[in-house]
């Protein structure tokens, strides 16, 4: 009896590892889509080993699309057109193309499409200027108990040309049990006029991959790599007065492009409000207040939502929005420039279209 038992179990654990076998060789078999041409604008064709993504088997031909989230189709950045060979839009897309794109039936995010032949895309030629960059940790500030400021100097002989706003992707170390490499999306801090390092402005997110490799594990001397650099949350070319608001590590755009402005100079109405909780979530207050004494007409406005008793605070409280009336002087003639939490940005777009700015002078750069 028990010898029959064992030959049953024996058998079961054998058709067990047979069918794990031939699912393993199947998976294989069925993933191995060989050699695949990309072609790129109808003018350059690349050959990638299909089976991952789009976005990765460009990055691997370096050939750096946006991809704040780090493919983790999340943010919409990496949207592209593909014209042939990207298969049936997923359900995973669908939330991040307009009625316009969907329409359009070409555009999709190069993280979702998956290369299994050869295939058409169309890439603006400015991506073409986004490079990896090598760089070592020059400089760690630690502007508030949960918002560091990172230098970065490029490897001898690099140079990065950016626009002020613009931003570009951390690469991570493998650390603890983290064991992949990650990208994340870090605004700019530092002038464009500064072009062999370039500082970045990290606020701590609880359990967060890149955050607490940053805040717990890089250290001065360390060698990471950037790529970039990426964004159109740049200052617009004109004479309207401007609205800038931006919270927490938000504020790092925004320094490099009024330090940027300090340089060239102008006479536009600027008004920056900064929304933060307490007075310990303030920092670089100093630093953004002088510039009142370099602009004709700059003012830097700090609001507390939730001042402690201790903090004394006798500067404005509540939130940024009801502000706004006060500062606007032709709603049609003001441009606005927000950087935040995605909470913050519906908000505050909400608000300025209220007091009449129209949405297409809101530029805005979401950190979520
Ligand atoms: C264009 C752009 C520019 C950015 N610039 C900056 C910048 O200058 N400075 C900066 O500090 N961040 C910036 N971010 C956010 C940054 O890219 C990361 O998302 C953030 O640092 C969290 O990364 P992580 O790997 O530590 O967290 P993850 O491991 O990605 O996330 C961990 C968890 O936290 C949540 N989470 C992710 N981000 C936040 C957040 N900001 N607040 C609260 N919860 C969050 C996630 O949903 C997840 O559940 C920017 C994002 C974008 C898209
Ligand atoms: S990289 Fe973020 S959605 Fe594709």
């Amino acid at each position: 009896m028990f010898s029959v038992i064992l030959k049953d179990v024996a058998l079961l654990s054998a058709i067990g590892v047979t069918l794990a076998v031939i699912m393993v060789i199947a998976g294989r078999l069925l993933s191995n889509y060989g050699q695949c041409k990309i072609n790129i604008n109808g003018k350059r064709d690349v050959i990638v080993t299909g089976g991952s993504s789009l976005l990765s088997s460009l990055n691997d031909k370096q050939i750096y699309l946006p991809s704040a989230c780090g493919g983790r189709g999340s943010c919409g950045a990496c949207k592209c057109k593909v014209d042939s060979g990207g298969g049936p839009l997923l359900p995973t897309e669908k939330p991040f193309l307009s009625k316009a794109e969907l329409a359009q039936g070409n555009i999709r995010l190069a993280c979702q499409v998956k290369v299994k032949s050869d295939i058409t895309i169309d890439i603006p030629a400015s991506i073409f200027n986004i490079r990896r960059f090598s760089a070592t940790v020059s400089e760690i500030i630690d502007y508030t108990y949960d918002t560091k400021g990172i230098t970065f100097k490029l490897a001898e002989g690099e140079m990065i040309d950016f626009k002020a706003g613009q931003y570009v992707q951390l690469e991570t170390e493998p650390y603890n049990k983290v064991k992949q490499r990650v990208a994340r999306a870090y605004s700019i801090s530092s002038s464009p006029q500064i072009n062999d390092s370039l500082q970045l402005i990290i606020r701590y997110v609880p359990e967060g991959v890149c955050t607490t490799w940053v805040h717990q594990h890089l250290k001065i001397g360390d060698k990471v790599f950037l790529t970039g650099p990426y964004g159109d949350f740049f200052l617009r070319d004109t004479e309207a007065d401007i609205i800038y608001v931006a919270g927490g590590s938000g504020k790092a755009p925004i320094k490099s492009i009024l330090e940027d402005l300090a340089v060239k100079g102008t006479s536009r109405k600027m008004t920056y409000f900064f929304g933060a909780r307490t007075l310990k979530d303030l920092y670089l207050t100093e630093h953004m207040k002088s510039f009142e004494q370099v602009f004709e007409n700059f003012s830097y406005v700090p609001v507390l939502s939730a001042a402690e008793p201790t903090d004394n605070w006798t500067g404005k409280t509540g939130f940024v929005m009801p502000y706004f009336k006060e500062t606007i002087r032709d709603p049609k003639n003001t441009e606005a420039y927000l950087c935040g939490s995605p909470g913050m940005i519906n908000a505050v777009t909400k608000a300025l279209m209220d007091n009449g700015i129209p949405q297409e002078k809101i530029y805005y750069d979401s950190f979520g």
